[in-house]
């Protein structure tokens, strides 16, 4: 069988400012889908939150980019601003950008990662979804999974992962993408994906077959509102096992949690936390931002599962040195680099503060 799985997401209105999904919203989401499975526009569903981001993992046999499955999110999370809308959530519909829809979800606002692919006899999946940061979050360690031997083994010792990946990286800021492969490329790959609120990496495959390996959202709110509308939480599918990464591979570059752009207004950077589902409420300064991890296996295009990965209490650690380095980011206040510099925060409101100050500059 060929199954597309379709992570689309989208903030709609938090409950308390930008914390959680109200559980209403969640109730609405799922009935709507489950009509949808029962008229097989989709296969299976699941729906969770993180954050303030309302989340649709879905499998069906549509293909990327279909009318019926983009047009059923979007109508989705019509339903649900409406119903944000009358409990006075916050931010109601926020990441609705256009009225119409036109069918597809590309330059609308919600967040997407799909991929289609032959089912194998057991093939297993991760879901990512992050709040409070950027599509770019995703880079280092979609790196390090299909290109840093130290972490994952299987490129030194599996022949199906030795001959490397290919990497469409993305220009988010120009629209257009790059192909490069790992690891002949490796420096060059590297001397874009470190700027990640530039260049993001949008697909993976797998050399030896150009299998798809792992699909990233890529939406920047920003460059279609044309302002700050909120950071774009981003979601990632990556498959694993048999010719792809360990589940165990996948995850482990999580155990570091290294630093991103968003949490508060979008505009500093801090630790990335991977979390249980449970705990994927984020309040300190708005953050520090979150990673929540489901495991999936895709049988006959349904979703067995979900196992909530980062639950596992060897993230405790992870989660200790992320709090120790929030506060240690915290303690620089409005300073950069915990505040971002100033081709990042062009994307947010400080430019109206700075246009009030221009006048009262005088020449030296
Ligand atoms: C970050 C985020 C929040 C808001 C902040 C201000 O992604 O969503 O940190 O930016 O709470 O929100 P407003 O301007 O809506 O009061
Ligand atoms: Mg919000
Ligand atoms: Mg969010």
């Amino acid at each position: 069988v060929r199954t597309t799985v379709s992570v689309i997401k989208a903030d709609i209105g938090g409950l308390a400012g930008h914390h959680i999904v109200h559980p209403k919203l969640k109730e609405i989401a799922a009935s709507e889908l489950a009509e949808a499975k029962s008229s097989r526009i989709i296969e299976d569903f699941y729906i969770t939150s993180v954050g303030d981001d309302l989340q649709l993992i879905m499998t069906h046999r549509k293909g990327v980019d279909s009318s019926e499955v983009h047009g059923l999110a979007w109508n989705t999370f019509k339903k649900c601003a409406d119903a944000a809308k009358e409990l006075g959530l916050y931010g109601a519909g926020q990441d609705l950008l256009k009225d119409a829809f036109s069918g597809n979800l590309r330059g609308m606002g919600p967040g997407v990662a799909e991929m289609e692919f032959e089912e194998r006899p057991s093939d297993p999946i991760v879901v990512f979804m992050a709040d409070k940061t950027e599509p770019g979050a995703f880079n280092l360690p979609i790196f390090k999974i299909f290109a840093d031997p130290f972490n994952t083994a299987g490129l030194v010792i599996d022949p199906k992962l030795h001959s490397g990946f290919i990497f469409e990286i993305m220009d988010v800021i120009e629209s257009k993408v790059v192909e490069l492969s790992s690891p002949e490329d490796m420096y060059d790959i590297l001397s874009i994906i470190g700027t990640p609120s530039r260049y993001v990496i949008k697909r993976v495959f797998r050399k030896v077959d150009r299998e798809i390996a792992a699909s990233i959202s890529t939406t920047r709110l920003s460059l279609i509102a044309g302002k700050y509308v909120g950071k774009d939480d981003p979601v990632a599918i990556v498959r694993a096992q048999a010719g792809f990464p360990a589940l165990g591979e996948i995850l482990e570059p999580f155990s570091f949690p290294f630093l991103v752009a968003g949490w508060m207004r979008g505009s500093h950077a801090g630790p990335l936390m991977p979390v249980s589902e449970r705990d994927a409420r984020p309040t300190r300064f708005d953050g520090p931002p979150r990673i929540v991890a489901l495991g999936f296996q895709v049988k006959d295009s349904k979703l067995i599962g979900p196992s909530d990965l980062f639950s596992d209490v060897a993230f405790d650690e992870t989660r200790r040195m992320a709090n120790f380095i929030a506060d240690y980011m915290r303690r620089h206040g409005p300073f950069m680099p915990h505040r971002l510099g100033p081709e990042e925060m062009e994307y947010t409101t400080l430019p109206e503060v700075l246009k009030k100050l221009e006048g009262k500059f005088r020449h030296e």
